[in-house]
């Protein structure tokens, strides 16, 4: 079986969480564009010396570099069964990027998965997990700013996938446990 997905969803809403579980259940890999930037940020690549600048201030890095990203990755042999990917597209441009590098492919995603919580509770767990993080974009007015590029630039994404008929959203309060089992009766 091959399965592509997308999780999608503002910033602490467990898209990494649950991808990471997700993962070893239908053996795919996971794809989170911010893991792959933040490494490459410590490598010091040139794709870090850029990318640094708008994680840090919460913005969205250049869909030019997300897409060389992206296409180096999802055309590798070990993304051929299939994969999640976490953290793209994140705007309209990179849903076009993502459908012209898949119709090349000649596949397609099979479902989207919008994860969901209110705005309280997803700065709770990020300024909890930034006491143990380490992550540059973890402070409170870049949390706050995070948040707001979502709803200006990533939310209107899901229409597109609302749209093609793929799109499911997922209730993203409660036990991680819960939110899995979630998602798992929504793949089936
Ligand atoms: P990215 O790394 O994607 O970060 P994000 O979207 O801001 O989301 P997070 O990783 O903070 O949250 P998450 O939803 O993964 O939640 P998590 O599982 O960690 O992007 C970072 C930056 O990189 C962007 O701002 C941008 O600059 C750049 N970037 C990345 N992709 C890009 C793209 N495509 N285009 C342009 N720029 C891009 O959970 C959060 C916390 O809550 C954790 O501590 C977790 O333990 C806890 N938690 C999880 N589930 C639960 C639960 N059910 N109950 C209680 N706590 C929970
Ligand atoms: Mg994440």
């Amino acid at each position: 079986m091959s399965i592509r997905l997308i999780i999608m969803g503002p910033p602490g809403v467990g898209k990494g969480t649950q991808a990471n579980i997700i993962k070893d259940t239908y053996n795919i890999p996971h794809l989170s564009t911010g893991e792959i930037l933040r490494n490459e940020i410590a490598a010091k690549s040139d794709i870090g010396v850029v990318a640094k600048k708008y994680i840090d201030a919460g913005l969205l890095v250049p869909d030019n570099i997300l897409l060389r990203v992206i296409e180096n990755i999802i055309s590798n042999p070990n993304c051929s069964k299939g994969y999640i990917l976490d953290g793209f597209p994140r705007n309209l441009q990179q849903v076009d990027d993502l459908n012209g590098l898949l119709n090349k492919l000649n596949n397609a995603i099979d479902i989207a998965i919008s994860l969901i919580a209110n705005e309280d509770e997803l700065i709770k767990r990020l300024i909890k997990r930034s006491e143990v993080s380490g992550r540059s974009d973890d402070i409170v007015e870049i949390i706050s700013k995070r948040q707001k590029v979502y709803w200006e630039q990533t939310a209107p994404i899901i229409e597109h996938y609302k749209k093609i008929g793929i799109l499911k959203e997922i209730d993203g309060l409660g036990t991680i446990e819960e939110i899995t089992k979630r998602i798992i009766d929504i793949i089936k």
